[in-house]
C-alpha cells in the first residue's frame, strides 16, 4: 500500500552518497530519463551527497542530454560524498566552535529548489539518511548501491557483480605469474565485513584458499593447505581474503579508526600482508600480497549491472508516481519491488558459512581456513 496519497509531482532530485559503485551513472540516467519522458517531471541533481540542499548552487538540470552516454561510464557525475554528517556542521559564531543543525536548512532549501521528491542512491548509511530525510517530512526514495553486496533486503546491488569482475580479472593475471615463481600470491579484495567479492572472485578466479570476514580462520589450516599443495606438486598457491577477514581470536586490520559523530566508517585494510609475512615464517616459501582496492570500484559496469542500475532507476521513479515514499527499490526473485527502509537500515546482509555455495567450494577442494568438512586434500 501506498505509504501517502500520490501527490502532484512536477520536479524531483537525484542525489548519490557513499563510495562509488560502477552504475551509479546508469541509475541517474534512468531515473531522469524515465521522469521525463515518462511523466514529463524535471530532473535537478545535488552535486556530492546532499550539499545541494545546504547550498542550493551546488545543483545541476539534468535532462536527456546531460544524461547521454552516461550508461557506461563509471563513478558518479554527482559527485559523492562518503563522510561528514549531511545534518550538523562546526562553525564559529562569537569566537566560539559550535555545532549547527543543518536539518531546518535542507528542509527550507528543498522547498526553495521547487522539489516534490528526492532519489536517494547509496548503501546502507546512505539509507539511514534517506529515513532521517524522510522524518524530517522530505518525500524520498532509495535505490541500493554497494560493491560490498552487504546491504539486506536486496538480494544484490548494482555494482557488485562489476567489483567481481575486475577481481576476478586480477586473480587471472596472479595465476600466472604464482605458476611462473612458484609462488604463494595473496589477493586482498574490499567488502568491509562481508565476504561477498572475495568468496566469488575466489569461486571465479581459481582460489585455493578464500579467507572471509563470516569464517575467522585457523591459520594452521591455511599453512597446512599451502603445504598440502605443495607436496601433492602444485608449486604454487592463490589466496583471496577480504579487508575483513580475521584469524580465530584474532582483531580486524584497521588502517584509520570511525570518526566519531561523522558517518566515516573506519577504514579496513592490511590483512594481505600480515598473512603473507605469516606464510613465509612458517613455511619459508616466497609470498606476495596485492591489495586490488579502488581498482575494484572504476570502470565501466558489466552488462548485469548497466541493466540492475537502470531498473532500480526506472523503479524509483515509478515509485514516486505512486507516492510510495519511505521505500526503495529492492531486487526479490528476479524482480523489483519496493520495501520499506526499516528492512534495511542497522542490518548487513552477509555470507552463510554453510550455505550452498561455501560448501560447493569446499566440495573442489577450496579451503576457508577451517577444516574442510567436504573434502580432504
Ligand atoms: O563500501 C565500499 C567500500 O569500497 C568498502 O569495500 C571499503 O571498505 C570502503 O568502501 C573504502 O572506503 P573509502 O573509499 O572511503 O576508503
Amino acid at each position: 500500500m501506498p505509504t501517502e496519497l500520490p501527490r502532484d509531482i512536477h520536479r524531483i532530485a537525484i542525489s548519490t552518497s557513499g563510495g562509488d559503485a560502477p552504475g551509479l551513472n546508469a541509475v541517474i540516467r534512468g531515473v531522469t530519463k524515465a521522469a521525463i519522458l515518462k511523466h514529463r517531471w524535471e530532473v535537478v541533481g545535488l552535486l556530492n551527497g546532499l550539499e545541494g540542499l545546504v547550498d542550493t548552487t551546488r545543483t545541476v538540470q539534468l535532462g536527456l542530454e546531460q544524461v547521454r552516454g552516461l550508461l557506461s561510464r563509471g563513478g558518479t557525475v554527482l559527485g559523492a560524498a562518503s563522510h561528514g554528517n549531511p545534518f550538523s556542521r562546526s562553525v564559529v559564531k562569537d569566537g566560539q566552535a559550535v555545532v549547527e543543525d543543518l536539518r531546518p536548512l535542507l528542509v527550507k532549501n528543498f522547498r526553495y529548489l521547487g522539489l516534490d521528491a528526492l532519489v536517494c542512491i547509496g548503501g546502507e548509511g546512505t539509507m539511514k539518511i534517506a529515513a532521517m530525510l524522510g522524518e524530517m517530512g522530505i518525500p524520498v526514495v532509495g535505490v541500493p548501491k554497494t560493491i560490498d553486496n552487504d546491504l539486506a533486503g536486496t538480494e544484490l546491488t548494482f555494482g557488485f557483480h562489476t567489483a567481481v569482475q575486475t577481481a576476478m580479472e586480477a586473480l587471472d593475471r596472479l595465476q600466472t605469474t604464482a605458476a611462473s615463481h612458484h609462488r604463494v600470491m595473496i589477493l586482498e579484495l574490499m567488502g568491509r565485513y562481508a565476504g561477498w567479492i572475495s568468496l566469488m572472485a575466489g569461486l571465479a578466479g581459481d582460489a585455493d584458499i578464500i579467507l572471509v570476514p563470516e569464517i575467522p580462520f585457523d591459520m594452521q589450516e591455511v599453512v597446512d593447505t599451502v603445504l598440502r599443495r605443495n607436496r601433492r606438486g602444485a608449486s604454487f598457491s592463490i589466496i583471496v581474503v577480504a579487508e575483513g577477514a580475521r584469524e580465530k581470536e584474532g582483531d580486524l586490520h584497521v588502517l584509520r579508526h570511525a570518526t566519531e559523530g561523522t558517518y566515516a566508517n573506519e577504514r579496513l585494510g592490511g590483512i594481505g600482508g600480515w598473512l603473507a609475512d605469516r606464510i613465509h615464517e612458517q613455511t619459508g616459501l616466497e609470498c606476495r600480497s596485492t591489495v586490488l582496492g579502488h581498482i575494484q570500484r572504476g570502470g565501466s559496469p558489466i552488462a548485469f549491472d548497466r541493466i540492475l542500475a537502470t531498473k532500480f532507476g526506472v523503479k524509483a521513479v515509478g515509485m514516486i508516481a505512486k507516492g510510495r515514499f519511505n521505500h526503495l527499490a529492492v531486487l526479490e526473485n528476479g524482480e523489483i519491488v519496493a520495501r520499506p527502509f526499516s528492512e534495511v537500515v542497522d542490518r548487513e546482509k552477509n555470507v552463510d558459512p554453510d550455505g550452498q555455495t561455501v560448501r560447493y567450494a569446499e566440495r573442489l577442494g577450496i579451503n576457508f581456513g577451517r577444516l574442510n568438512r567436504e573434502v580432504r586434500i
